[in-house]
This record gives structure tokens, sequence and C-alpha cells, in this order.
């Protein structure tokens, strides 16, 4: 068993992913977007399971291709189970389950939020794992969540969101901004160019760890409105310092968050994971926060940070390390709790 080859899948949402590991290094990880989504300004499950059917086969090939090994060799299939959307996750959990059968080697189910985390163990050149205990906060389209990490498959959701994830808090004003889907990395690169303290946003007021984010769009929503109203351009005119001014109220909330569980936990190794993550304001704020507060900060490879096969192949890897199978009876978890 020195030689661990796993191909794992991923395809709970609208990326079909494929990747293969060798001993915890990635050999190969593609992924296939699906571009269709954008006309219709966020993700139609429908169309989400029509696209993985597609690429599905393609993408196992393709990864196998770059890895340069053939399926005989593979160890293991390693596949999301859930959460997500279940005809996308029913496309990857199909697929995994027969191959694993078809070439008589196990079959791993990974979590994939648990995977949003595990990323950071992915062997990269130059890249410093987190030392347990840490502290994990996903941030995606999808998910919002801070995770108390104590071992590999020993975490505690510690907080999370009590609506919008915070992708969909940056999508969303992206749209009401007449901007085209996704548009969290466009708010980002205005931002860049913007002043964040122009027009201050509230920042809702949340007990404990959760986060909200839908009182902030509607927000959002009302002061473009209202300004319109006087001023018809003021979207364009203001287009920068709107969307500083967003990200900043995002980041604090964020932050003020992360901050608390630090507080609360007496933990300063904080991780982030998740689409969100690529956010440059975000990035220097947490960069800005390892001297402000004594925090060391991790940030994956934004190829590890959006959703991606890479990070299921590894907690396939550790799990296969620890002997822990699943059986062809396994069915998808469109809701699971880590
Ligand atoms: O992890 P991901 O690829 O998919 C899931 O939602 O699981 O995350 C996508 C989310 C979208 O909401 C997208 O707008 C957001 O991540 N995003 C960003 C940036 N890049 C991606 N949000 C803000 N700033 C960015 N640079
Ligand atoms: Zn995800």
């Amino acid at each position: 068993t020195d030689q661990v080859y796993i191909l794992a899948i991923e395809s709970s949402c609208d990326d079909t992913s494929a990747a293969v590991i060798h001993n915890g290094k990635m050999l190969s990880n593609v992924v296939a977007n699906q571009k269709i989504h954008e006309a219709y300004g966020g993700v139609v499950p429908e169309l989400a399971s029509r696209a993985h059917q597609q690429n599905i086969v393609p993408v196992v090939h393709q990864a196998l291709a770059k890895a340069n090994i053939d399926k005989n060799q593979l160890s293991a299939i390693a596949f999301t189970r859930g959460p997500g959307l279940m005809g996308s996750l029913l496309v990857g959990t199909s697929f995994a389950k027969s191959l694993a059968m078809g070439l008589q080697i196990p079959l791993i189910e990974v979590h994939h939020m648990q995977a949003h985390i595990l990323a950071h163990f992915i062997e990269e050149e130059g890249y410093e794992k987190p030392t347990f205990p840490f502290l994990a906060m996903t941030i995606s389209g999808g998910h919002t969540q801070i995770v108390r990490v104590d071992d590999y498959f020993k975490m505690t959701v510690i907080g999370e969101t009590t609506d919008d994830a915070v992708g969909e808090a940056f999508d969303k004003t992206a749209k009401i901004l007449g901007l085209p889907y996704p548009g969290g990395p466009l708010v980002d690169k205005y931002a860049q160019e913007g002043n964040p303290k122009a027009f201050p946003f509230t920042k809702p007021k949340v007990p404990g760890l959760d986060f909200s984010f839908s009182g902030l769009k509607t927000a959002i929503l009302y002061f473009v409105q209202k300004n319109k109203a006087a001023n018809p351009t003021f979207i364009e005119e203001n287009i920068a310092d709107i969307c500083a001014s967003v990200q900043h109220t995002i980041i604090q909330i964020l932050m003020d968050k992360l901050k608390l569980a630090s507080k609360d936990t007496g933990i300063k190794q904080i991780a982030i994971g998740g689409g969100v993550s690529a956010n440059s304001g975000i990035r220097n704020t947490l960069k800005e926060a390892e001297k402000k507060y004594g925090w060391k900060t991790y940030i994956p490879k934004f190829e590890y940070c959006t959703d991606n096969a890479g990070m299921i192949a590894i907690v396939g890897y550790l799990k296969y390390l620890n002997n822990d199978f699943t059986d062809a009876s396994v069915s998808a978890k469109a809701r699971y709790a880590i």
C-alpha cells in the first residue's frame, strides 16, 4: 500500500471535477465549469445535473490522462456524498459507485465541507499546513461557516449563516448593480478603485458566531433604488465606491465573527476556504490580522478554494490511510451535517 492512487469525483453544485492524488500529492485536478447558468443569473439545479451527466466521463478521462496513469492502477475511488444539490450529487455518486464496482476497488465517501477544510493538507511546494487545533472559515456561494478543527475528522461547526451565504451577498449585490453572474469577482475588481468608507451600510446584529447577509442585501437594494430615483446614472458614477463600501461591510462582518471565535476558543490559527477566499480585500485584511492580532493565517491556492475534486482527493487519501471505506449501498445526501 505504499503506492496509493485515488481518483476523486466532485459534482455537488455546478462544477464537474475529477482529480488523481498519489500519496497526498496532486497529479491532476480537472474542473469543467458549467457556463449555462450565467444566462439565468444563478445555478439551475435541473440544468446542472444534465451538464454533469455530459461532462463526467470526459472529465474523468482527462484527469487520468493528465495524471498519466491507467485506471487499473487506482487504489480507490472517492466521491462527494453531500451536502449539495441532490440531482448533481447523484451523478457523481452513481458514477463513483459503478466505477469502483467495475474495477473492484474500495469506495470512499467524502463530506464536501470537510473537504473544503482539509484542502489545506494537500502537499504543495512552499505551502505550510495548519496544525491542530485551528479555526476554518468556509466562505463561498453555498456556504458560510466557522469550524473548529481539532483533528482531520474532528470538526465542530461553531458558527454559520442563518440565511444567505457570503458569496450570495456578493453575487446579489452585483445583480442589483446590473453586473453579470457570478458577480463576486467584479465587485472585488471595482472595489479596488473605490473608497470603502463612501457609503456606510449597517452590519446586522446576529448573536454569537452566526452570520446573516439577507438584511445587507435588502439595504443595498433600497440604497440603490433611492439614489437612482434622484439620479438615473448614480450606479455608473459611483460603482467603485458602492462596491468598495459593500465589500468593506462584508469583510467587517466576517472579521468581527472571526475575532470573536478566536477570543472564545483561544485559537489563533485561522484558515479560510471557498470561492470567496479569492477576494483581494479579505486576503489583505487577513494578512494584516497576522500582525494586528498575532494570528497565523492559511489561504490555499485558488484552485483548491473553489469547488474542485482535488480537495475530495486529499480527504479520500486520509480516509484510505484509516481504512475508512463505504459500500455500494451508500446514497447521496443533499443535507449532511459535518
Ligand atoms: O466555492 P465556489 O466556487 O462555489 C460554491 O459556491 O461552492 O464559490 C463561488 C462564489 C461565488 O459567489 C463568487 O461570486 C464568489 O465565490 N467569488 C468571489 C470572488 N471570487 C469568487 N467573491 C468575492 N470576491 C472574489 N474575488
Ligand atoms: Zn463548496
